[in-house]
């Protein structure tokens, strides 16, 4: 027997939130697929965000309907009990559990999904469900809203149009609630936490694997899940690589280390970057190239308040960044020519902030109706400004070949300015390097 980690009336309330922007309609929301390798080898499952969210359920081939005002409201197909499955893969609620624990009025076996949908919707007006993510559930849905139009008969009545579920979802998702922001500090803090044990594990001659391996040691003995994405522990010029996915390399004395990574904390991530010297001093270079991205990095955070813009952010950073290159000979030209040919982005690529939440880039949108969106209390973004320059740049200057610099915090929007949420990490160049390999 389980019970759920997370109390049913938490996801009782979003969907209150959601139902009067769905009246007349049917919400159908479907588990991720689950990934199966080599015919019988499982891996770790996590639900589809959405599907979480508004249930709480983590089991794969569930599927849920809802539908506002309705009886029943809220429906779900799941897989059944099965004594010689369970003995393979762990338990299963069944349809009984789901409805005993999950607080859903009615629940019934995954096999049932097409029969009874298809009454289900008989008597809405459109349906909301997100297509192209899973071929096989498209396939389900088409069959099933072809039977609903020949059993709605000659009622002039044709197949229900589809709306895509995700932005609708995604735009509740936006505003965290206190209860989201809570979960959020704890992933911030148990990510920064992470943070500073990888830091006192850092020496040389150790591989980059065995600092992935300590980060996932203590996030997981704070209470976390898993890691919220794909952890990046980039040594050396590795850093210059954005999404460095190998984690297989020796790390070298005099070299910086570059280390994304984030604590997954009941289904809310921290994302946090940090990049310090291997051996535990910075050199001269590093310590002067570190402080002018920190700098700005801080004076960014410090920008975050209600009605600021992500444009401004970006702007910011561009301005900032370009700056930082003039002066380390990276670039010639005035600071409004390379901002205008974009020559500065050969340096730094990349945006410096995303929403955060349930999923590291999480849904809902920075940009409505074409203009940058700007930001509201209980929104949660990163900051993290960079720069990159590519070992092989014969146009750098030497000294500066080969680093990667990138610093990543997570800051909560608050009513009157902000609070960062991952200062359990530390990222001065004091505090680093009193405690870089001393555990
Ligand atoms: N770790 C992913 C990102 O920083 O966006
Ligand atoms: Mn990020
Ligand atoms: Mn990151």
């Amino acid at each position: 027997m389980r019970t759920p980690q997370i109390h049913p009336k938490i996801f009782a309330e979003r969907r209150a939130r959601l139902a009067p922007l769905i009246s007349n309609s049917a919400l159908i929301l479907p588990s991720h697929p689950e990934m199966i390798r080599n015919h019988d080898v499982h891996h770790p499952y996590r639900q589809d965000t959405n599907l979480y969210y508004l249930t709480g359920f983590e089991e794969p081939e569930s599927i849920l309907v809802f539908r506002p005002g309705k009886k029943p409201e809220t429906v779900m197909f799941v897989r059944v009990r099965d004594v010689e499955r369970e003995t393979w893969d762990g338990f299963r609620y069944g349809p009984e559990g789901v409805v005993r624990q999950f607080g859903i009025e009615a629940a019934y076996p995954i096999s049932e999904f097409e029969n009874m949908t298809s009454d289900l919707l008989l008597d809405v007006d459109k349906v909301y469900y997100t297509l192209f993510k899973d071929h096989e559930c498209d396939e389900r849905m088409a069959r099933t809203l072809l039977s609903t139009k020949s059993k709605r008969r000659r009622s002039g009545r044709g197949i229900l149009p589809i709306y895509d579920s995700y932005p609708l979802i995604g735009e509740m998702r936006v505003r965290k609630t206190d209860y989201e922001i809570e979960v959020l500090r704890k992933a911030g803090h148990v990510s920064g936490k992470a943070h500073e044990a990888v830091m006192r594990a850092t020496r040389p001659g150790l591989n980059e694997r065995y600092l992935q391996g300590v980060f996932i040691k203590e996030i997981m003995s704070m209470g976390a899940s898993r890691e919220g994405y794909g952890t990046i522990v980039a040594a050396g010029p590795a850093a210059t690589t954005l999404h460095y996915v190998f984690n297989d390399q020796p790390l070298n004395a005099g070299e910086l280390l570059l280390i994304d990574a984030g604590a997954e904390v009941d289904y809310y991530t921290g994302d946090i970057t940090r990049t310090y010297p291997i051996s535990g001093k910075f050199t001269d270079v590093q310590a002067r190239l570190y402080g002018r991205v920190l700098e700005l990095q801080k004076h960014l955070i410090n920008m975050v308040k209600p009605g600021l813009r992500y444009l401004d952010l970006q702007e910011t950073t561009v301005e900032g960044l370009i700056e930082i290159m003039i002066a380390e000979k990276l670039l010639k030209g005035s600071k409004d020519e390379i901002k205008s040919s974009g020559s500065y982005k050969k340096y730094y690529p990349h945006g410096v902030s995303h929403l955060l939440g349930s999923d590291v880039h999480d849904a809902g949108l920075v940009e409505v109706n074409g203009q940058s969106r700007p930001l509201e209390s209980g929104m949660c973004l990163t900051i993290e400004p960079g720069i990159y320059i590519p070992s092989d740049d014969t146009s750098a200057p030497e000294e500066l070949r080969g680093i990667g610099i990138r610093i990543e915090d997570d800051v909560l929007v608050t009513v009157d300015g902000h609070e960062v949420l991952t200062s359990a990490a530390p990222k001065e160049i004091n505090d680093l390097e009193a405690i870089i390999g001393k555990n």
